[in-house]
């Protein structure tokens, strides 16, 4: 046996499976089935004093198969699978991002605690936080990715002096505009925030890079988060999120999704699973392309800026925390169009090859128009802060020869009137 610890790639083909226990079959089986048969109702009542945690397993004994909304094989199999790349303990998946979101918001939140986060964040998010949370009496504090430690906490103490939050959520590289919040920042502050009893967790939506080119766990985040219909299950074909930390945060998480029935079915975990397979390839060859259309993009006259994580330059602040934490550039693209909505739709009504639809990391190209699609219920206020401008458009860059696709946007430009 090697001692050099299987790198992600190779596990994702194996781990967590043995073809011998199923008659040699050498992919994983669906099990679709919403509940188990116990082999003894002793067994059943073991089952549920551990699934509840009525007491602790004894050596060795592990919580078998009880009901498809607590634990299923392919569930638990991609639950194992997903944790090594971002090296957690252990991990959740949920019906989707949304799903993982908001179940591990509603796990660590309270009424009267504070909410701080970093925007800008994907519309739904944002949704959420505005107009869900205060439901429920959280409080919410937002800060941008030009914000210092300095300024963060000044904004807290004038909005809620004296007071600390009880969780931090920052999605990092944000959506649309690629922004990036630096994580080790938000952790010190998250330590700072903690409390004898009450630990202020911090969380990252690492949907945009992760897990191949940013692991938020080794920058002292507590909690990674994931829209998986997004690049981890790479193929517009299901929905899917997310959820990976300590075995003590995501228990916590688990009980909670148990409740809320938050977790993803068994055919959708078995379509994760085969999309890991290819998980670095696709995020590999995809970013290789996406430098090629963003370089092709900036070198167009009726474009004024391309916000791409490969474009930093030297002396902004950002490249200093892309050089940190950020391990590959991704393929996420976005850039203002000289003109307006207009201007933007007209590109977008005439680009072949990408399809004109919200969503992003899949094996085809996407492109939208965030201001008034992914992002359009995010105030205009707030919207013009962060750089949703009318003249935004964001691309996806998929797996097609980068050659078609600058075709492609070069037939798009010459529409633009
Ligand atoms: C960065 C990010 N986080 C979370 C979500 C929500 O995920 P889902 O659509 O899987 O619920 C999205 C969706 O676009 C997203 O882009």
């Amino acid at each position: 046996m090697s001692k050099i610890p299987l790198s992600p790639e190779t596990q994702m083909l194996s781990f967590a499976y043995n073809s011998a226990d199923h008659q040699g079959a050498v992919k994983c089986p669906l099990f679709q089935t919403s509940t188990f048969a116990f082999n003894s109702a002793a067994e059943g009542k073991a089952f549920f004093e551990l699934a509840y945690g009525l007491r602790e397993p004894s050596k060795g004994e592990e919580m078998g198969m009880i009901y498809s909304r607590v634990n299923n094989p392919n569930l638990e199999i991609i639950e194992q699978r997903l944790r090594l790349w971002d090296k957690g303990d252990a991990c959740a998946f949920f019906s989707s991002g949304m799903a993982a979101i908001s179940t591990m918001m509603f796990t660590f939140l309270r009424p009267g605690d504070i909410l701080l986060f970093g925007s800008p964040v994907y519309g739904g998010t944002d949704h959420f936080i505005h107009h869900v949370l205060p439901q429920f009496g959280i409080r919410t504090l937002m800060f941008t990715s030009r914000d210092s430690e300095e300024d963060v906490l000044a904004l807290l103490n004038a909005a809620y002096p004296g007071e600390s939050p009880s969780f931090i959520y920052i999605e990092t590289p944000g959506n649309p505009t690629n922004n990036l919040i630096d994580i080790e920042m938000c952790s010190r502050l998250a330590r700072s925030f903690s409390q004898k009893g009450k630990q202020c967790l911090l969380a990252v939506d690492n949907t945009f890079l992760g897990p191949v080119f940013q692991r938020p766990l080794e920058h002292g985040a507590d909690l990674v988060v994931y829209s998986a219909t997004k690049f981890i299950s790479g193929h517009s074909d299901l929905i899917a999120g997310a959820c990976v930390g300590s075995s003590e945060v995501i228990a916590g998480v688990k009980a909670m999704r148990t409740f809320m029935g938050t977790m993803l079915d068994p055919h959708s975990s078995w379509l994760v699973m085969r999309s890991l397979e290819t998980l670095k390839v696709r995020m590999e060859t995809q970013a290789q392309s996406a430098f090629k259309v963003a370089e092709y993009v900036r070198s167009h006259p009726k474009v004024k800026d391309v916000h791409f994580l490969g474009f930093l330059k030297e002396d902004d602040p950002q490249k200093k925390i892309f050089d940190n934490q950020c391990l590959g550039t991704g393929s996420m693209v976005s850039f203002n169009i000289v003109g307006g909505e207009k201007q933007a739709f007209d590109f977008l009504d005439n680009l072949d090859h990408f399809k004109l639809a919200v969503s992003l990391g899949s094996t085809e190209s996407l492109a939208e128009h965030p201001a008034t699609m992914t992002h359009v219920d995010v105030s205009s206020e707030d919207r013009e802060k962060l750089g949703i401008h009318p003249n935004l458009v964001r691309l996806s860059i998929g797996l097609e020869n980068s050659d078609d696709l600058i075709e492609a946007i070069e037939r798009a430009f010459d529409c633009v009137k």
